[in-house]
């Protein structure tokens, strides 16, 4: 905190303490605008504002301050949700003196250089904070810190305007306000397998129903190959939705992944041109430096080695070409629809021995992947369920609890670990089974030759792929939004 001082410079300094001997005995809030003009041959920036603590100040501690300084979590004896404990004498120098920045805390921690450890908000958790508000803060204080009777402030997430994501906003809400004006399913009992042609293109998918239920999620202890992270199993119950066949294709994901040769497919064909330009607004993977498919095939062959943020923006992209909602499975769909009303370690019973009949892996992919759709198709007519490659779900992977639940979604805060399911070409038969859980870590993109790390790929993953589901229901805009978009994807 000493340190403060120095550091902004000897001029200002010297005002600030000047302005403080006056202020401390004045210490009268009602006078503040005098103040403000006093101060002005000073600090002209500062002279004209009269800040305002609801819209000025208190998002500034509720975004910046409020997740470590608050009523039972004061960190330093620090706390800002009230006037009162704002205003509270403390042992380390006041948090908050009316009418003198240079004695209070909240300002001195504010205008430390980057790389001091007082610094506040700490250096990564926001610090420091833009000049802006820094400024409002100085300013604040000197004009009597007024803190209107009753306010109290509550936690936000930050919300720092981000334009990347502004946008990315807007088109989620574009592309809902077509899902919504296009749906035609709308009971469970009309669901039917269907294929789409993705527009501009000669590529089509195909999407199978799965029924509502309930299930018994993870595997009990005395499953052979059973792990700790499958258990305890819980009661999960499902809503309907539509799943992918198959496994997404480089057919499929080159469309959104290659946009330039995409543009080229799309000039041949019919298209909508108000989809088009929803879908060229969404962010697209950067130009790989590799070849993606790392000589395994490309042409119906499964995509492989991309990030989950990679496989949420494909679902994004054709959700915005189709008008139909598209999203990643969570974990608790993804098995559901794997077991199949089954409760045997995979679909067909517990007999690993007849896995060649569902199943690459270890034994028969001859260390390659693999064509989609060679294999037998689990009961509810799904491919490749068990095997070919760990497919991305939605959630962070965390341990099970063993409340019943419906429609879980374990929402990621951090990058990693995100979980997968399947099994790959690469493993034994007892990661195949369908409740069996790997979790994404940063050595999937070791040898990314970019430099920051890509968001895009995870080109040491070369067993990890994806399918796509489309639930029945649609939610408001915002909760689509959180699927696509976790958050976390710049993370790490
Ligand atoms: C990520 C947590 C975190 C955030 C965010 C944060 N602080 Fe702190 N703050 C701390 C911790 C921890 C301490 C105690 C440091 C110590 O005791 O060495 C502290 C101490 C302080 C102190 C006392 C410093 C002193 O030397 O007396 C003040 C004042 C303060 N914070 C103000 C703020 C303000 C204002 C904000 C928002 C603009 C903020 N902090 C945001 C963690 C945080």
């Amino acid at each position: 905190m000493k340190s403060s001082y120095l550091s902004i410079g000897t001029l200002s300094l010297a005002l600030i303490f000047a302005g403080c001997g006056q202020q401390a005995e004045q210490a009268k809030p009602a006078e503040q605008p005098k103040k403000a003009e006093q101060a002005a041959p000073a600090a002209p920036a500062a002279a004209a504002k009269t800040v305002d603590f609801v819209k000025d100040i208190q998002p500034i501690i509720e975004e910046q301050c409020l997740v470590c300084h608050r009523a039972g979590h004061a960190a330093g004896d620090v706390q800002l949700d009230t006037k009162a404990a704002a205003l509270k004498p403390s042992g380390a120098g006041n948090c908050v003196i009316p009418g003198n920045p240079g004695k209070s805390t909240f300002y001195t921690t504010a205008i430390l250089p980057a790389d001091d450890e007082g610094l506040m908000p700490p250096k990564k958790k926001g610090g420091p904070m833009s000049k802006d508000k820094i400024e409002l803060i100085k300013l604040w204080i000197e004009q009597g810190a007024a803190w209107p009777d009753g306010v109290v402030c509550k936690m936000k997430a930050k919300a720092e305007a981000d334009p990347a994501a502004e946008k990315a906003l807007e088109t989620t809400t574009a592309i809902h306000k077509n899902i919504v004006a296009k749906l035609d399913v709308k009971d469970a009992a009309q669901m039917k397998e269907y294929s789409v042609v993705i527009p501009g293109s000669d590529v089509s998918f195909s999407m199978v129903p799965i029924p509502a239920g309930e299930f018994t999620m993870g595997s009990p202890d005395g499953e052979a190959g059973h792990k700790p992270e499958e258990g305890p199993q819980h009661q999960v119950k499902i809503s309907p939705f539509w799943m992918g066949k198959h496994l997404v294709t480089w057919n499929e994901y080159e469309l959104f992944m290659l946009p330039e040769e995409e543009k080229k497919t799309r000039s041949a064909h019919k298209t909508n041109a108000e989809a088009d330009k929803v879908a060229d607004a969404i962010a697209r993977p950067s130009q790989p430096y590799v070849d993606m498919t790392f000589g395994m095939g490309r042409d119906g062959f499964p995509a492989i080695s991309m990030t989950q943020h990679g496989a949420s923006q494909y679902c994004k992209w054709l959700s915005a070409k189709t008008g139909q909602y598209y999203r990643l499975p969570t974990e608790a769909e993804w098995e559901y629809a794997c077991r199949a009303g089954t409760k045997t370690a995979y679909f067909f019973g517990d007999d690993a021995s007849k896995l060649g009949d569902y199943a690459w892996f270890s034994k028969n992919s001859g260390g390659a992947s693999k064509k989609i759709g060679q294999k037998k198709a689990n009961p509810w007519g799904l491919f490749d369920m068990h095997g070919l490659l760990w497919q991305w779900t939605l959630d962070q992977q965390l341990p099970y609890t063993k409340d019943a639940q419906t429609d879980p979604w374990v929402k990621p805060s951090k990058p990693y670990p995100h979980a997968t399911r399947g099994g790959s070409w690469q493993n034994e038969p007892d990661r195949l089974r369908a409740a069996a859980r790997y979790g994404s870590d940063p050595s999937w993109k070791v040898q990314d030759p970019q430099l920051p790390k890509s968001i895009w790929y995870h080109t040491d993953a070369q067993f990890v792929g994806f399918r796509i589901v489309r639930p029945l229901a649609v939610p408001a805009p915002e909760v689509v939004h959180g699927y696509w978009h976790s958050g976390v994807e710049k993370g790490d």
